[in-house]
Formats: C-alpha cells, structure tokens, sequence
C-alpha cells in the first residue's frame, strides 16, 4: 500500500531527503510524524534513525507512525530538547526542518559536543537563513549546497553543510552571501527572484511607513538599514 507522506513527502522534505547520503545514521530532530526518517528508511537510504521531539503530541504522533509502518528496527522515536535525544558519536547526520532559523542555531549551540561525529547538517529554516549561515560560519561548518523551492505558496531554503573551510562558498561580498545565500546566489532561480523581489517591496512600504513617523536618531537608523538591505539585495539579484 501507497503511504502519502511516508512514501511520498511533500516537496519540501522530499528536497531535504535528497541531501541525506545513503547509509547515513540519521537524527531528525523537530521530527512531528517521523515522515522524514520513515520515508529514508523504507528507501533504504539509513540504516539507523532517531526521530526526536520535545513535545509529547508530535512524539506519539512519531511512535505511532513508525510502529504502522514496521520501522522500529531500524528507527528510535525519542523524546527530548534538541541534540540531547543522541548520545555521543550515535549520528553523522542531522536533519532539523521547518523551525524558525534562530531555533534551529540555538538547538545546535546547545548541543554542540553530540556534533563532534557529525558529517553532515541538513537545515530547513521556515524564516531567517541568515541566521543558520552566520552560524555555520562562525563554527566553522562549509556549506557545500544550497535549495531553494516554491510549495503551496511559501518559498523554503534548504542548507547542507560539512565540517571544512566555512569561508569557502563566499565571494568578496559576505554580507550578500549571508543574506541571500552563495549557491542560491550563484543560481539564481525563479523562486529566489520572487522571494527576494517580495522582500524589497516589503521594505519599500516598511520606508515609505518610516517616512511619516517623526524623525528621530532609532527612525532614522531604521530606514538607513533598510536602504542598505534594498540597494544590497536589489545589486546582488541583478548581478
Ligand atoms: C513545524 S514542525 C516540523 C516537523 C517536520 N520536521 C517537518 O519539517 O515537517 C516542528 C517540530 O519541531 C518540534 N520542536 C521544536 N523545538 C524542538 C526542540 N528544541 N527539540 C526537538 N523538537 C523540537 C516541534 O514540537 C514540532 O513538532
């Protein structure tokens, strides 16, 4: 029997699934119905998952899962905070998908030393990438590919990453590849047009609002920003 969802992720995880090397030991932290590990394991891309979650509704939902579909072999439903469901040198792969970017640097700040046998990161951020690349940046994690996709209506950015040399994928303007992300950048593709174009008519209204509120030294800093983050984005996606 066809599972949607288990057979057949949405495009978002199934983009997320593809960065996962085959035979990876796998944590998919934040893992609500465990339809990403479940969907690799029956692929037989891992052979060993953890799905964690930290919140008891999503880890039954989890457990159940995984008990319907006979994976309890080979996958771990656990609950607890971040990184702390894996013991050391469990995992060498981690997948942390659709969080906010600031959640998903604080969970690997937080569990920094379950990441000393990890190879490879696979991040889906739902808001603020920059957040994650800074991240990687200062800790020295080289991103080596980046995804950008349309899906009912919402543009998600998918980041991997690999111990190495962070400051690789950046050209001489690091600010621009940290906002828009360098592979991204590189490509340039239609849903990275739109979200960025988005963007820029965000800010312009956001300016034009700022135009009639009285000017004072923190109004005015605001709109100073904005005109950077336009004149930065709208150079760079011209380019
Ligand atoms: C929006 S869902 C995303 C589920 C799935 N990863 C996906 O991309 O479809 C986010 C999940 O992360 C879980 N979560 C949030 N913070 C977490 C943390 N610190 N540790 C583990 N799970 C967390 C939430 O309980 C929720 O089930």
């Amino acid at each position: 029997m066809l599972r949607l969802n288990t057979d057949k992720l949405s495009d978002r995880l199934n983009t997320v699934a593809k960065f996962v090397p085959k035979g990876a030991r796998l944590a998919d932290i934040g893992s609500d119905h465990a339809y990403l590990p479940c969907y690799l394991a029956k692929k037989e891309v891992v052979s060993f998952a953890i799905a964690g979650e930290v919140v008891t509704g999503p880890f039954e939902s989890a457990k159940k899962q995984v008990v319907l579909e006979r994976l309890t072999e080979v996958i771990q439903v656990r609950l607890g905070d971040g990184l702390d469901v894996i013991k050391p040198k469990e995992v060498d792969c981690i997948t942390i998908a659709g969080m906010g970017g600031t959640l998903i640097t604080s969970i690997l700040d937080r569990g920094r030393s379950k990441l000393e046998s990890v190879q490879r990161l696979i991040l889906q951020p739902n808001i603020s990438a920059i957040s994650i690349r800074k991240w990687l940046f200062e800790n020295n994690w080289e991103l080596v590919n980046e995804s950008i996709l349309e899906e009912d209506g919402k543009i998600y950015e998918i980041l991997v990453a690999e111990k190495g040399n962070a400051r690789k994928p950046y050209k001489e303007n690091i600010d621009a590849g940290l906002l828009l992300g360098p592979f991204l950048l590189e490509r340039k593709e239609a849903p990275f047009i739109k979200k960025w174009s988005m963007e820029i008519e965000n800010w312009r209204k956001i300016f034009s609002e700022l135009e009639n509120a009285s000017e004072n030294d923190e109004v005015l800093h605001k709109k100073q920003d904005l005109l950077r983050k336009i004149e930065l984005v709208k150079g760079a996606i011209k380019e």
